[in-house]
């Protein structure tokens, strides 16, 4: 069902696939930078160089967390989990630099990107370490700066290639369900800080953004690949889902499953595990088989995020992070031609009746 207009990006369309602003993904993946693909996303164009390292350092120097912040996710329990604690930290740094003449949107969409690592990682440090981390980092990139604040150490290059190109692919998906969240939140005239709140609310479960920690805790509960086959062809019998395959627009294949599958055979390489990419690999040979279902973005993300060091409850948060340049890049389009989104329903209740009153029910 078409919901509206945009001219941000392109899914499933009869030879395009996927593209940002007409770009394929295959060329961003392999040649661009997340931080390029957030500004062709935001401003509507590649950068030039020197943009493009005046945007890197923008980013950069926005890291850091204001004090109150900090309290508000030392107060958060250490068992929340990391979705919750992003969309309090995004709904908190709304109340303390909130959007207004002086403080416009591209401000806070640059604020937003850059300090949702620092959130997630100060929480996680915070309660797992007793440490207060520095979250305002040297780090060139993006992809860098969430590896370092993670681990402690400035990532190797391939591990921050990996992310970044995972970074590239989770960055937009056109009226996906958290992404027309956040245009409807945008159509009341709310600020940006609620509209970014309400599409991580939308992003958190299963069948969306939480599929990818579904994914790994599937893969992780087998031991070898003919344990996963006979679990799948269980799960199968029985109707249940398996998280990480099938996409309501995409029919045949997920243009972005390839590229990072290939990554996640790298790095599970490097990682020298025997066990769970050829686990995977199963499970995607098996779903075929059986249901002629592919593999989405989710399923070998997990595989991938694992190898890097990243606990599972942080997967989800990762495509926070990086889908919110094309959150912002949608309240920007949203907001250009608004018009208040409000749809109808198909009424399947009672006929007129006559009240009663509270003595004769
Ligand atoms: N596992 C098992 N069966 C499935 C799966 C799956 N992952 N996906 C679809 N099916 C089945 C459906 O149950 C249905 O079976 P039926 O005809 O016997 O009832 C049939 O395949 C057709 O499904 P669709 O109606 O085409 O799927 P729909 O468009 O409603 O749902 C969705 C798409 C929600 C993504 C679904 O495939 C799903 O639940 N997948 C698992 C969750 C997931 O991976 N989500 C991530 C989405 S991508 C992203 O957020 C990056």
């Amino acid at each position: 069902m078409v919901a509206g207009d945009t001219a941000i990006s392109t899914v499933g369309k009869e030879g395009l696939g996927l593209t940002y602003r007409g770009y394929s993904i295959d060329d961003l993946a392999e040649k661009a930078t997340f931080e390029e693909v957030a500004y062709l996303l935001i401003y509507g164009r590649l950068p030039k160089a020197t943009e493009l390292e005046e945007y890197r350092q923008r980013l950069a120097s926005r890291r850091g967390l204001p004090s109150a912040l900090k309290t508000v996710l030392e107060q958060v329990p250490a068992d929340a989990h990391p979705m919750d604690v992003l969309r309090t930290g995004c709904s908190a740094l709304g109340c303390l630099e909130p959007e207004s003449r002086e403080r416009g949107q591209d401000q806070v969409a640059d604020r937003l990107l850059a300090s949702f690592p620092s959130m997630l990682l100060y929480w996680y440090q915070f309660h797992k370490t007793g440490r207060r981390i520095e979250t305002q980092t040297e780090d060139r990139s993006m992809a860098a700066h969430f590896l370092h604040l993670l681990s402690g150490r400035p990532p190797d290059a391939m591990h921050e290639r990996a992310m970044d190109v995972s970074l590239i692919l989770y960055a937009e998906h056109e009226f996906n369900a958290s992404t027309f969240t956040v245009r409807i939140t945008t159509s009341t005239l709310a600020d940006f800080y609620s509209a970014i709140t309400s599409g991580i609310g939308a992003l958190r479960g299963p069948l969306h953004g939480g599929a990818n920690e579904a994914a790994m805790e599937l893969i992780e509960k087998f031991k070898t690949p003919d344990e996963a086959e006979a679990g799948l062809m269980t799960m199968l019998r029985n109707k249940e889902l398996v998280m990480g395959f099938g996409h309501r627009v995409y029919k045949i294949s997920d243009p972005r499953s390839d590229i990072i599958k290939r990554w996640a055979k790298k790095l599970g390489d490097a990682a020298d595990d025997t066990r769970l990419y050829p686990i995977s690999e199963r499970i995607e040979q098996v779903m075929w088989r059986e249901k002629k279902l592919f593999p989405n973005l989710d399923f070998y993300s997990a595989a991938a995020y694992h190898f890097s060091g990243i606990p599972t409850p942080m997967f989800t948060p990762i495509f926070v992070i990086s889908r919110t340049s094309g959150w912002s890049a949608h309240v920007i389009e949203q907001r250009g031609n608004n018009r208040l989104i409000r749809p109808t329903a198909d009424y399947t209740g009672p006929p007129p009746r006559p009240f009663v009153p509270l003595a004769q029910r």
